[in-house]
């Protein structure tokens, strides 16, 4: 080598391979509104084909005729049935082949005071929200083996901090975050990377029958997240080649306030 170039390094090597890779085919839980949805738009406008699932598929569909790009595919699938979610792979790798990024967006709340819980609702709650994405990630990882991948689990700020009336919602997010950071040791070595998105309240469907002045004041950004903001930090985090489980707040600075 002539004197005066640098050789580049295997780190060069691996971010000029991570850039060299245009499009990827992304695998979006809980994208037909929301979070999961923007998080679909973006993950589009970058190129990617992606996959949007939900247990509607008619709004997963409509969620797909919206994306910039072609071949976008939309299915439904409850996550907290292993047997859809293993159809939900057996037809993605059929039809599109592998996957390279994981993002899970579907989730759903039952706030109540632990009391006032219902058994059949912490169930519920627990399933989609936490064995939900062990499911995914599993079926995920079955593609992501071969060629790595990265995964972003969306868990929440009540999961870090907890929060009265939301005890089951809080442990499942915090068993997310456990999980998260399990599975990014597990699969490191296969270069496929697991980092966590915690947001704090987002305008969604989810958030709409809050009080919401109430809530705000408690926000030191003084205002809800918007689902594109929290799209934003998940990008980041499909895209940083060397951050591995790692939870990220989204959150307006709510932590510094509970
Ligand atoms: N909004 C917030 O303030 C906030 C704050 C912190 C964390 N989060 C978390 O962010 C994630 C997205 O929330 P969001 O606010 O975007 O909620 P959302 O607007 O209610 O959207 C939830 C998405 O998940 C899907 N979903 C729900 N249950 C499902 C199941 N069993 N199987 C497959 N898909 C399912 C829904 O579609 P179908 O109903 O058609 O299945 C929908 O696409 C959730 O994990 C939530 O806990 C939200």
């Amino acid at each position: 080598m002539p004197a005066g170039i640098i050789k580049p390094t295997r780190a060069d090597h691996l971010l000029m391979s991570e850039r060299v890779v245009m499009s990827r085919l992304a695998v979006v839980f809980g994208g037909s509104r929301g979070i999961g949805r923007a998080v679909s738009q973006l993950l589009a406008q970058r190129g990617h084909r992606v996959v949007v699932l939900s247990r509607n598929k008619n709004a997963a569909q409509a969620t797909t005729e919206s994306l910039p790009g072609e071949k976008h595919l939309a299915l439904s699938c409850d996550v907290s049935k292993e047997d859809d979610v293993q159809r939900a792979f057996e037809t993605i790798s059929k039809t599109c082949g592998t996957v390279g990024y994981l993002v899970n967006a579907a989730g759903i709340n039952r706030d109540a005071l632990l009391l006032r819980s219902k058994s059949e609702d912490m169930m519920s709650v627990l399933h989609t929200n936490l064995l939900g994405s062990m499911l995914t990630c599993r079926g995920a990882l079955r593609s992501m083996l071969s060629h790595g991948g990265a995964i972003v689990n969306i868990g929440s700020v009540v999961g870090v901090k907890g929060n009265s009336g939301q005890c089951v919602y809080s442990a499942s997010k915090a068993g997310l975050e456990g999980f998260t950071r399990s599975l990014a040791k597990e699969v490191s070595s296969r270069n496929i990377r697991v980092n966590l998105v915690a947001p704090g309240f987002v305008r969604t469907d989810m958030t709409t029958g809050l009080e919401k002045e109430e809530a705000v004041r408690r926000i030191p950004l003084g205002r809800f997240g918007e689902p594109a903001e929290v799209a934003q930090a998940v990008l980041f985090l499909l895209e940083s080649p060397y951050i591995t489980g790692q939870v990220l707040l989204v959150d307006g600075g709510l932590q510094l306030a509970l």
